[in-house]
């Protein structure tokens, strides 16, 4: 973590006022807010302080702003030891800020940590010659590229040791440099280049010609299938409107007029029970039930009997043109085996009360 204190007294300015130019611009950032919230402004009035006083801030730009927006000196003081943007001690003509937050660090932002350590000495000074100083800061949001540096207003990318110090080099002797991935990819593609949408005919325009056949070709074939169904959809409705006769050979029951129904032979003027189904109508039981029905004769009972009789395994021996036996009137002549009655106890006569021989 950086160690956030003013500069010595030795080498902090004795006063501090914005350049005319500048003063100018302060205002016109302190009128972007609303009367009583000029405090608002107070990042941009560092900032430019900082720009002006060759790139770090003393004791006498943070009072002097804080004049300028009616501020304590200690809240704008707050401010500028909180961020890491702001320098609080001289700064080197490359000012370094190195990431080291998780992200970075496993990245390799150790190892560019003890480069800088190595080559400029402890953070927070100006190397001999003037060019360099570093500092380790918290997250820059570059971590898709980490590890990285922030160097003056610059971004620099992928970095190793190796590049690093080759872009030091570069730095001091005011060659050009690049800007970004110093390995290089493009913004925060993978290492090693781009590994989707390679494809150069979908941006070229050709694959949005191959999507747009392949749309038209299904959607062809999809007008075909329905123009079929919509075939098969009409001959089934002409089937409906004009049913034809199944084949006999089809398997099909051939439909037709039943000739043996009772009704229709009823309505022929023929008898509605065949002769041979008579026997199967024969059921004493329904007829004797029905009501209106006259009452069978003994000859019919005795049939019907017999053939309830032969239906449930047993023969009649009652001969057939005679009536039934009639039960034997009792004193006859015949020994007829009849449950004697119980015989009956006589009781007494009850006396009568004997007369009065007053009556
Ligand atoms: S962790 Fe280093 S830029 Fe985010």
């Amino acid at each position: 973590m950086a160690n956030r204190r003013l500069a010595p007294a030795s080498e902090q300015p004795a006063s501090f006022a914005f350049s005319s130019e500048n003063a100018e611009w302060a205002k016109g950032q302190i009128e972007k807010y609303p009367e009583g919230r000029q405090a608002s402004a107070v990042i941009p009035l560092l900032w430019k302080a900082q720009e002006q006083n060759g790139g770090w801030l003393p004791r006498a730009a943070i009072e002097a702003v804080a004049a300028e927006l009616g501020m304590p000196h200690i809240r704008v003081l707050e401010v500028a030891t909180f961020y890491t943007m702001f320098a609080l001690e001289p700064v080197g003509r490359f000012w370094i800020q190195l990431c080291g937050t998780v992200p970075c660090d496993s990245c390799g932002a150790r190892e560019l940590k003890d480069y800088l350590q190595a080559r400029l000495g402890a953070p927070g000074h100006v190397s001999a010659d003037g060019n360099f100083s570093w500092l380790e800061v918290e997250c820059l949001g570059a971590c898709c590229n980490a590890p990285m540096a922030q160097i003056n207003q610059d971004y620099y990318e992928d970095l190793t040791p190796e590049l690093l110090g080759a872009l030091m080099d570069d730095l001091a002797a005011g060659r050009p440099v690049k800007i970004g991935s110093q390995v290089g990819r493009t913004s925060s593609e993978p290492k090693g280049g781009a590994d989707t949408l390679t494809d150069a005919t979908l941006f070229d325009g050709s694959r949005v010609g191959a999507w747009r056949q392949r749309f038209e070709d299904k959607k062809a074939e999809e007008s075909s299938e329905a123009s079929g169904k919509a075939e098969a959809a009409s001959s089934e409705q002409r089937a409906a409107a004009d049913p034809k006769p199944a084949h006999p050979a089809s398997g099909r029951a051939a439909e037709g007029k039943s000739t043996d129904a009772p009704a229709q032979r009823s309505a022929a003027g023929e008898t509605p029970v065949k002769s041979g189904d008579r026997t199967d109508a024969a059921d004493p039981t329904e007829s004797a039930a029905r009501p209106g029905t006259p009452a069978p004769s003994a000859a019919e009972t005795v049939a019907r009997a017999e053939a309830a009789g032969a239906e449930a395994g047993t023969q009649s021996d009652l001969p057939r043109d005679e009536p039934p036996p009639q039960p034997v009137a009792s004193g006859a002549s015949e020994t007829v085996d009849e449950p004697q009655p119980a015989p009956v106890k006589k009781s007494k006569p009850k006396r009568s009360a004997p007369k009065s021989e007053e009556n």
